[in-house]
């Protein structure tokens, strides 16, 4: 704007006028880069800035099914050539272990979805589905026939508090998947990925972290199998990989991301060398050639705390050939300097994304930023704690 008024001014005066002005406007220093706001090509797409929507659980999509609430939500936080990353998506019926979480496995779900992608679209955003199954963190009540939810092993898992601070989340004793059985998984991600395209999401997220099913084959303090998914860093990770690479021949790995978080141990879902997971991860990856690699920080190693650690995902930024995308809390600044000392492409923000619905905007003033209020982050309320943040104006 300011820009275009000194240009009107410009054409309305003498030619000396003109020069005088134009020696005035090269006077300026030029305002400062800010890293977060320059652009990115990521594969085929063009960001216009380097702030990811994070993928977020809402627990606002009754029965499984997205509702049209989302689609303000959605497109609150969009911006032209901005990415967003969807919450996390159930694959298949036996994917659930929270209420209200939304699926991608059927045609109502697929439907349903269209409009909140169409409302992305239409700001000129870029969407990615994070597609998801919890395994073991679940419990019978949310299984189809009241079934053993699913995983790598049969050790269960305790009762532990939710994030919310208040509820404790009781889990069923897992049934441990055949070998037999694991192809059909790896399908519900590929069908998943297929439903994706079909809703018009411009590719998937694979949520390979956070203690769910992919990572309780990943993680060595799970993972108890001693068939061909199970014992060396390459049997366990191969059912991770056997998705990739399902899901790259299905929709291109140019649309393909997945999501890691090799130091982190929620749910129980540790590793005794997760600088060598994630190293192997990356590596292995780089042979399919997808489109990026989204991992969580050392940091949070627990949900939602920071922790001091002397570990840090550059030999992983390093390794992987793709769009590296970091999370996990990251301030205005220090997301900055992440891109300024290309220790990442790309900074994915959650809760400050959720409070913030114009939070790029409000990077690039500098603006103070709205608390999120944690008390909401999984009400059912389709305008609470969801809609109803305030923007700058
Ligand atoms: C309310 C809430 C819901 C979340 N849901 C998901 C999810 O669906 N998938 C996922 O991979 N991570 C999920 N996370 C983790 C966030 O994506 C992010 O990694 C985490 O909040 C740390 O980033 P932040 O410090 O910017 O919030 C969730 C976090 C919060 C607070």
């Amino acid at each position: 704007m300011a820009c275009y008024r000194l240009f009107q001014t410009i054409n309305n005066v003498n030619h000396s006028e003109t020069k005088r002005i134009s020696v005035m406007a090269a006077a300026q220093p030029p305002a400062p880069v800010i890293p977060l706001l320059t652009p990115h090509k990521m594969g085929k797409f063009e960001l216009s800035h380097r702030i990811v929507l994070a993928p977020l659980t809402r627990q606002r999509s009754f029965g499984n099914v997205p509702q049209p609430h989302a689609i303000l939500y959605y497109s609150q936080r969009t911006t032209k050539g901005g990415l967003l990353i969807a919450e996390a998506t159930g694959v298949s019926d036996t994917a659930q272990g929270y209420p209200d979480t939304p699926g991608i496995w059927t045609m109502e779900q697929v439907e349903a979805w269209k409009p909140i992608v169409d409302g992305v679209h239409d700001k000129g955003g870029i969407f990615f589905s994070q597609i998801w199954h919890v395994g073991r963190v679940s419990n019978e009540g949310f299984q189809p026939n009241g079934q053993a939810p699913i995983s790598s092993t049969d050790k269960p898992l305790t009762p532990q508090r939710r994030s919310n601070g208040i509820d404790i989340a009781e889990f069923s004793p897992p049934r441990r998947l055949r070998t037999d059985e694991i192809p059909q998984i790896v399908n519900d991600f590929r069908i998943a990925a297929k439903n994706a395209m079909e809703a018009g999401f411009d590719g998937v997220e694979i949520h390979g972290a956070h203690g769910y099913l992919i990572d309780q084959f990943l993680k060595d303090q799970v993972n108890d199998r001693t068939d061909r998914y199970g014992g060396s860093l390459e049997n366990r990770c191969r059912f991770a990989l056997e998705i990739v690479e399902a899901v790259s021949n299905e929709i291109g790995a140019d649309r393909v991301g997945i999501r890691l978080s090799p130091f982190a141990n929620y749910g129980e879902c540790g590793d005794s060398n997760p600088e060598a997971l994630g190293l192997y991860m990356v590596e292995s990856l780089n042979k399919y050639g997808i489109v990026y690699c989204h991992m969580v920080e050392p940091r949070m190693k627990t949900l939602a705390e920071k922790l001091e650690t002397p570990h840090s995902l550059l030999p992983m930024r390093k390794a992987f050939n793709g769009t590296f995308i970091v999370a996990g809390g990251y301030s205005r600044e220090d997301g900055n300097k992440a891109v300024a000392e290309d220790y990442s492409d790309l900074v994915a923000y959650g809760r400050l994304f959720l409070a913030n619905p114009d939070l790029p905007k409000r990077f690039e003033l500098d603006a103070p930023l709205n608390k999120y209020n944690r008390d909401t982050f999984y009400t059912s309320d389709s305008v609470i704690g969801y809609t109803d943040y305030p923007f700058l104006d």
